[in-house]
């Protein structure tokens, strides 16, 4: 069951109602796109012996997988990088190369886009390249990425991002 260009928010702050979730209702002014919260759910770290298949990032990954064509990470910048909860659900698509492979043969021609937040406007050039050569290396699209200031929310570049994310 899949719809064209379904679209779903996923953030992945370390706590709920903070910069990321203010960025995130930013976006839905814009959109109806529903969203999902990482911190929400119990996925552990990459195990290369699969002993943590039990917990919540295989039912999520398939939702993401059967419900949603395009993803919406949103991010809070963490040390000049994504945050770890974000790092830790990418880590986890690993579960997909090896254990899951008709899952990961199912991202392929899926879209991921990026939008970021913090409190300055220092990333660097490369800040971009996991999500990119990750969606790269899945054979998802990389639709592109925005990097927004909590000072200074730049309203009108948010929602050029979404309207060209949806052209
Ligand atoms: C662990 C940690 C690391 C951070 N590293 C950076 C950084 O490298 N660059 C930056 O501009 N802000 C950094 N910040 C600030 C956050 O990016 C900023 O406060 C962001 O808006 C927080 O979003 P949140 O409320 O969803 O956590 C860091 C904050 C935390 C908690």
């Amino acid at each position: 069951m899949s719809e064209k260009n379904t679209s779903i928010i996923l953030s992945g702050s370390a706590r709920h109602d903070g910069d990321t979730e203010a960025l995130v209702k930013q976006i839905q002014g814009f959109t109806a796109w529903p969203h999902i919260e990482l911190n929400q759910f119990s996925i552990g770290h990459f195990d290369y012996a699969y002993e943590n298949q039990g917990d919540d990032f295989l039912p999520l990954i398939k939702k993401l997988i059967d419900q949603y064509d395009r993803w919406i990470l949103v991010t809070p910048v963490y040390w000049y990088a994504m945050s770890g909860a974000m790092k830790v659900f990418f880590d986890r698509i690993t579960d997909l190369l090896t254990e899951h492979k008709d899952l990961g043969r199912m991202l392929r021609g899926k879209s991921m886009a990026v939008v970021t937040v913090s409190h300055g406007n220092n990333l660097g050039d490369t800040f971009w390249l996991p999500f990119s050569e990750t969606a790269h290396y899945l054979g998802m699209h990389f639709l592109g990425g925005l990097h927004t200031s909590v000072h200074a929310i730049e309203s009108d570049a948010l929602q050029d991002f979404i309207e060209k994310l949806n052209e």
